[in-house]
């Protein structure tokens, strides 16, 4: 019997197997730029209302998400209050590197990730966050053992994990073993639309689907969490998905 999560899986396009279709469907720039990642559907980003969202309408420094690139996956959407404009070479937890390719869109400064904590997979439910993006100065213990005092970082409040989300997710601090899971983004200058393409790094899905599938289930009302984003996935502020983020 086919499970669901290789119904799902079986919708993406391993880079590594690949390449040549990736290379036909992407562009080269964003193919290249990508080692170790993974082409999903390509989707195209809508606002609230459900209509094409404009890059240039992304409020810096507020917690956008979207779900990519499964219908239960969460991601930040972060429009940073500075350009991006570096590719940076990070590594997973087994020592596998890849790069990402920093901001996309008006001055480079939108970026997006999975939010689902590389640590124990905190993540945003519709009753609790105790992940968010954190634009006011925070403080926390620093990967040095020392205190840190600083602003504009994914703060996971479970367990202190802390991320850099102008350096790839990179990890600031607390237990998380590797980055947050990047999210390839694409933007047409033309029409100013955004697109989730494919994630970068080490996604923590298979162990998400498996640990909260029956939450999951009743959350998005459908036994099918493992099924693909198609077509296009609405972009919503975090606080009215969210009915309480914990602010550590
Ligand atoms: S789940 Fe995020 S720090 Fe533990």
């Amino acid at each position: 019997m086919t499970s669901k999560k290789s119904v799902g899986r079986r919708r993406f396009v391993k880079l590594c197997a690949s390449t040549a279709a990736a290379v036909a469907a992407y562009p080269d720039s964003l193919v290249g730029a990508v080692n170790h990642g993974e082409f999903y559907e390509k989707v195209q980003l809508h606002d609230d209302e459900n209509n094409p969202l404009r890059a240039s309408a992304l409020q810096p420094d507020k917690n956008y998400l979207f779900f990519y690139p499964f219908i239960s996956t969460p991601c930040f959407l972060i429009r940073l209050n500075k350009p991006v404009q570096r590719e940076v070479n990070l590594s997973t937890r087994d020592g596998s590197s890849y790069s990402w390719p920093g901001g996309v869109g008006p001055g480079q400064q939108i970026v997006s990730f999975s939010a689902i904590c590389a640590h124990k997979m905190s993540h945003p439910s519709v009753q609790v966050s105790f992940i968010n993006y954190r634009p006011e100065e925070v403080q926390f213990a620093g990967n040095d053992n020392r205190f840190h005092r600083r602003s504009n970082v994914i703060y996971c409040c479970s367990e202190g994990s802390v991320y850099d989300p102008a350096d790839g997710a990179r990890v600031l601090g607390g237990p998380a073993p590797q980055p947050l899971a990047a999210i390839l983004l694409e933007h047409d200058p033309r029409t100013d639309a955004l697109f989730a393409v494919g994630v970068a790094g080490q996604s923590m899905f298979d162990s998400y689907f498996k640990t909260f599938e029956h939450r999951l289930e009743l959350e998005f009302k459908t036994q099918n969490i493992t099924e693909a984003a198609r077509g296009s996935a609405r972009v919503i502020e975090l606080e009215s998905f969210c009915a309480r983020q914990i602010l550590c």
